[in-house]
C-alpha cells in the first residue's frame, strides 16, 4: 500500500467490516469507517468505539460530503459496503441493484482521483448456477434470467468487478477483487437469511432448525478472522493488483450436516424441520447444490490457508450471536 494517513473501510459497521476494523486498529493503523448502518450497526464497533485511531462517518457513501477529503488522505480502501443477503435481495431488489452499482461507482471514481488502492468485496454468487465441482477465478459464469430477483445480487456484484477492472485498465487504479465465499462468525445477523446465525439462534432458543430443500446442498464456511487475514494479505500484496481472488475455505459441509453439528455442539434439544424453497423464498427460487472455491491462486499469492474448524466456529459464534431470527 502507498504511504498515507489512514485506511478506509466502507461497510465497516457491518459483520465482516467490523472485524476488519478491529484487526486494522490492532495492527496500529488509523481507520475511517463509512457506513449508513442500513444492515450494519454501530454496536458492532462497540469494542473499538473509544479508540482514537478510529473515525466513523454514519452516512451512505454517495451522501458523504467529506468523501473527497477522506480518500485524498487514504492509503487504502476496503470497499465492503453493499446490500447483502438473499432475503434482502428478494425483498428489496431496487435498493440492492442501486446500492451495489452506484455506491461502488462513487468509490472507484473518487479513489481514482487519488490513485488509492481499492479492495472490492465481491461474492461467490457471481459463479451463478454453474454445476462445477469447484470454482476458479477464470471460469465462465452462468447467471439466471432477470425475472428471478435473486440474480440481481450476483449481477450487480459482477458489474462492480467489471467496473473496478475497467478503472484499473483505463485510469491505472490499483484494484483487487476478493470473491468471498460464505463467511461466518460473531455479529453476523440471521435477519437477512444467513444460515449459520439462523441455526444458532434457533438451537439456543430450542426452536426447530429450518433446513430449506433436501438439505443435501453443500457450502464451505470460513471463519471471519480467516477471511479478514486473507483480505489484509491481498491488500498488502502489490502482485495481487488488477486480479480476482476467491477467498474462503474449501471444506464442504451439507446444510443438513451443519444443522446437526450446531445442535450437537451447542447441546441443544432442537429438531430439524425441512421447508421447501418455494415456502420460504417464493416460486422459481434457484439454489446451488454446491459452492466450493479453488483456492490455489489465493494461496500462491498470499500463502493464506484458513485454520478455524467448523466446530470451533460454532463454539465461538454460538454464545455471542444475539440477533433475532425472523
Ligand atoms: N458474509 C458473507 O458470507 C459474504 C459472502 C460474499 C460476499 N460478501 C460481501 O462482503 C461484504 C460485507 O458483507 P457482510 O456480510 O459484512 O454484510 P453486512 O450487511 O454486515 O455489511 C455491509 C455493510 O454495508 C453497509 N452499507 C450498505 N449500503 C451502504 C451504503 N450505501 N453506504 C454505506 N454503507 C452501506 C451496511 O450498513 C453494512 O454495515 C459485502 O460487500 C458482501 O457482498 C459477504
Amino acid at each position: 500500500m502507498a504511504e498515507g494517513k489512514h485506511i478506509v473501510v466502507t461497510g465497516g459497521a457491518g459483520f465482516i467490516g467490523s472485524h476488519l476494523v478491529e484487526r486494522l486498529l490492532a495492527d496500529g493503523e488509523k481507520v475511517v469507517v463509512i457506513d449508513d448502518c442500513s444492515t450494519g450497526s454501530l454496536e458492532n464497533l462497540a469494542p473499538v468505539r473509544e479508540n482514537t485511531s478510529l473515525r466513523i462517518f454514519q452516512t451512505k457513501i454517495s451522501a458523504c460530503g467529506e468523501l473527497g477529503t477522506i480518500l485524498e488522505e487514504a492509503k487504502g480502501i476496503y470497499h465492503l459496503a453493499a446490500a447483502v443477503g438473499v432475503e434482502l435481495v428478494l425483498k428489496q431488489p431496487i435498493q440492492t441493484i442501486q446500492t451495489n452499482l452506484h455506491e461502488t461507482e462513487v468509490i472507484l471514481e473518487e479513489a481514482s482521483r487519488w490513485r488509492v488502492p481499492v479492495l472490492l468485496a465481491s461474492t461467490s454468487e457471481v459463479y451463478g448456477k454453474s454445476q462445477k465441482e469447484a470454482f476458479s477465478e477464470d471460469d465462465d459464469l452462468l447467471i439466471g434470467p432477470p425475472h428471478l430477483s435473486r440474480w440481481s445480487y450476483a449481477c450487480s456484484k459482477l458489474m462492480d468487478e467489471f467496473l473496478a477492472l475497467a478503472f484499473a485498465k483505463e485510469r491505472g487504479l490499483p484494484v483487487i477483487i476478493a470473491r468471498l465465499f460464505n463467511t461466518v462468525g460473531p455479529r453476523q445477523t440471521g435477519r437477512y437469511g444467513m444460515v449459520l446465525p439462523r441455526f444458532i439462534e434457533a438451537a439456543k432458543a430450542g426452536k426447530a432448525l429450518q433446513v430449506y430443500g433436501d438439505g443435501q446442498q453443500t457450502r464451505c464456511f470460513c471463519y471471519v478472522d480467516d477471511t479478514v487475514e486473507a483480505l489484509v494479505r491481498l491488500m498488502n500484496c502489490t502482485a495481487a493488483q488488477g486480479q480476482v481472488f476467491n477467498v474462503g475455505t474449501d471444506e464442504e459441509v451439507s446444510i443438513r450436516e451443519l444443522a446437526k453439528l450446531v445442535i450437537q455442539t451447542l447441546g441443544s434439544t432442537s429438531e430439524i424441520e425441512n421447508l421447501s424453497y418455494e415456502e420460504v423464498c417464493g416460486k422459481g427460487f434457484e439454489d446451488m447444490r454446491k459452492r466450493k472455491p479453488v483456492l490455489a491462486k489465493l494461496q500462491r499469492v498470499t500463502c493464506f490457508t484458513p485454520t478455524t474448524s467448523l466446530e470451533r466456529i460454532i463454539q465461538i459464534t454460538g454464545p455471542k450471536t444475539s440477533s433475532p431470527v425472523t
